[in-house]
């Protein structure tokens, strides 16, 4: 089986396999769709997905934000391979990325369910709860 992490563009094939997933995985269990504003925030941003046989099977957008600041946002693990270590090799790929691109933070609004992961990357929470898309979130960052 052939297992590749590579960067995509807004509106290419690959896109169009990672916003599927992200339906399917981010939207749908909470009964919600796409906004068209959401979905206008990621054509400027860096999508990044894991693919095994060309299908994908996790993904994750960057935005550039201020003061050497990336936001990880959208980190989806299809279902069926979640707990494989997939969701931390996407991200660290998009750490290495931010790196090298001179960024110092990356931060993201996680989910509270999913912020055990996090931890495990080395995020820290910063603040309060909040809440986004109807359940609790944190913000949590981690230096570079
Ligand atoms: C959360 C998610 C991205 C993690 O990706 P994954 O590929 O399943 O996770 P990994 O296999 O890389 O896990 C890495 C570590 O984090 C832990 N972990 C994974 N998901 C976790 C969670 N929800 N809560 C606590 N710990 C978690 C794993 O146990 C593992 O620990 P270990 O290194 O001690 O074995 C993925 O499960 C997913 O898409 N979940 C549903 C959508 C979601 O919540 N997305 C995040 C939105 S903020």
């Amino acid at each position: 089986m052939s297992r590749q992490i590579k960067t995509f563009t807004y509106q290419s094939p690959e896109y169009v396999q990672a916003l599927k997933l992200r339906d399917k995985i981010l939207r749908k269990p909470l009964g919600l769709k796409f906004t068209e504003a959401e979905l206008q925030k990621d054509e400027h941003d860096i999508h990044f997905g894991l693919f095994e046989d060309g299908k994908i099977v996790a993904c994750l957008t960057l935005t550039q934000t201020e003061n050497g600041r990336m936001k990880m946002r959208q980190v989806a693990v299809d279902d069926n391979t979640q707990s494989k270590g997939f969701g931390s090799q996407l991200s660290l790929a998009a750490e290495k990325y931010a790196i090298e691109n001179g960024f110092a933070i990356m931060f993201c609004h996680a989910r509270k369910a999913a912020s055990g992961f996090y931890l495990k990357l080395g995020y820290k929470i910063v603040g309060d709860e909040f809440t986004e898309v109807n359940i609790p979130h944190y913000v949590m960052e981690k230096k570079l």
